[in-house]
């Protein structure tokens, strides 16, 4: 059972300047809440309490006056700086004490994941992961990602790390399920070319160990990563559409936290307190 989670909240963001020059890309707006919002659902949503997010040297304060220790939404969270951004494995180092003799989950900070029946498939994994657990997501331009080949019993034959010429249109995405191993895996790998250690390299190891087990977020899902200016503002769009049409809030964390209990009523109306008057305010008192 895994009921740690990482959220990589750091990096600089170069694709989004200059908007990243004035703010870290996680606490950018996708549409109605920081961007950050979105992956910490996914880990609330598979019902993980124990959080862990890594940020830049001196931007902690910046993610502390909007979540806090994660008690306004029953859960805890702390926080481990980054002097700089070394990979995505930087992690697992970084979190080795987080870690320690668990499993855990990692979320790109910059990462959206929406779909019918995706939290019920999370709890599914994160009950029975052995090794470690990758999605794969179709896409247009393979050749921008990590891509994973399969044969026709979905067992993995290849990753490869932005490849000239894609074999296949899967592209592994932000989210990933690691047993105990992974810190000092993490360890053992070299930064590649660009001086970063590469996820690739960590799944290659589980991979060869036949400890990579692959599962797919289908057609109809949604994963989008919000890591350029177009991309931001897609998703954006995205959430409008599906938020307004629904009247009902992708990634409100309170309501979620709510809904499973983890927080109560005076809660609530706290944190309708500390956001003032606003429209996710007017959401929160609708839930109350
Ligand atoms: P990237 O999008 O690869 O890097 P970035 O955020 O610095 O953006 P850019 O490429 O435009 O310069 O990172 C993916 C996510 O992981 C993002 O949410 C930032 C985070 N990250 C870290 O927290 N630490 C790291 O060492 C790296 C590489 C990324």
């Amino acid at each position: 059972m895994i009921n740690k989670g990482i959220i990589l909240a750091g990096g600089i963001g170069s694709r989004l300047s200059p908007l990243t020059k004035v703010s870290n890309k996680q606490l950018l707006p996708l549409y109605d809440k920081p961007l950050i919002f979105y992956p910490l659902s996914v880990l609330m949503l598979a019902g993980i309490k124990n959080i862990l997010i890594v940020v830049n040297q001196r931007q902690k304060i910046f993610f502390q006056n909007i979540l806090g220790n994660g008690s306004g939404f029953g859960i805890k969270i702390t926080y481990k700086e980054q002097n700089k951004p070394n990979g995505l494995p930087d992690a697992f180092i970084l979190g080795e004490n987080f870690i320690k003799n668990d499993g855990v989950a990692l979320i790109l900070g910059d990462n959206f994941f929406y779909g019918q029946g995706f939290t019920k498939r999370l709890k599914k994994i994160i009950k029975k992961n052995k090794g470690a657990t990758i999605f794969a997501y179709n896409v247009k331009n393979p050749q921008d990602y990590g891509i994973v080949n399969f044969n026709k019993n979905n067992k993995i034959l290849k990753i490869d790390e932005k490849p000239k010429k894609p074999k296949s249109n899967f592209a592994i995405t932000g989210l990933y399920f690691f047993d105990k191993q992974v810190s000092k895996i993490s360890k053992s790998i070299k930064p590649s070319k660009r001086g970063e250690l590469e996820i690739v390299d960590v799944l290659k190891i589980y991979l060869k160990k036949n400890k990579l087990n692959l599962e797919f977020i289908g057609r109809g899902g949604a994963w989008l990563d919000a890591g350029n200016v177009k991309d931001l503002f897609d998703a954006s769009q995205f959430v409008a559409s599906i938020e307004e049409r629904q009247g009902l809030k992708i990634a409100c964390l309170e309501e979620i936290a709510f809904n499973k209990g983890w927080i109560n009523k005076k809660n609530l109306k706290d944190r309708i307190k500390y956001y003032g008057k606003c429209d996710y305010s007017d959401y929160l008192k609708n839930i109350l």
